[in-house]
């Protein structure tokens, strides 16, 4: 299949970030499209599998860009639609949830922010059906840290190149900002579906 870019638009329900920032952002995930292209371009055409070595070989060097250029991919379309909202109050259900797992919303919340300051590649807060629990995960990068069967719910990207021509060094205040500007409808919608997929729970 061939990778499209999928079309996010600046609007001013976009709070966390400024256009400059968001525009700058959009082009770095047009590149990830690029590349899961090329990629897969030369997987097709079949690549030096003869010398495939995991010390170095250029047959590595294309698994080891397939995985980040395609996390790349779907990692930054969840975050573009996870953020540009004024509705910043889970629904109940939702609530529920999070409150099962983490005691308090507050609690969630104190959590996913200590997880963005510690973490250079992004935050997915996710469900986890081998353990049946929401978890934030922290990901130095967006192919390192990863856990399998994994449900992205809410993420957050950490990279510098995320805030820093907005913010420079105030991650604090970047990080504040996208806590005021989740879309709560998209997590639901997310939370639901995990649950309908892996059929465990949903409140
Ligand atoms: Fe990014």
């Amino acid at each position: 299949m061939e990778f499209m870019k999928l079309e996010f638009e600046y609007s001013d329900d976009v709070t966390v970030i400024n256009e400059e920032q968001f525009n700058a952002h959009m082009r770095l995930y047009e590149g990830y499209i690029n590349k899961m292209n090329e990629i897969d371009g030369l997987l097709a055409r079949g690549g030096d599998l003869e010398e495939a070595n995991a010390t170095y070989s250029e047959f590595r060097g294309i698994k080891r860009g397939e995985t980040y250029a395609l996390n790349g991919v779907i990692l930054h379309e969840y975050y573009f639609e996870n953020i540009g909202s004024d509705n910043n109050e889970p629904d109940n259900d939702v609530l529920g949830c999070i409150e099962r797992d983490f005691g308090s919303f507050e609690n969630w919340q104190a959590h996913f922010v200590a997880t963005a300051k510690a973490s250079r590649g992004w935050v997915v807060f996710c469900y986890d059906p081998r353990s049946d629990m929401l978890r934030n995960i922290s990901l130095d990068a967006h192919d390192y840290g990863n856990i399998a069967l994994s449900v992205p719910i809410l993420v957050i990207d950490m990279y510098e190149h995320a805030y820093f021509l907005q913010y420079a060094d105030h991650k604090d205040e970047y990080i504040n900002a996208f806590m005021n500007n989740i879309d709560w409808s998209v997590v639901r919608d997310r939370m639901e579906g995990s649950y309908v997929v892996i059929p465990v729970r949903w409140m």
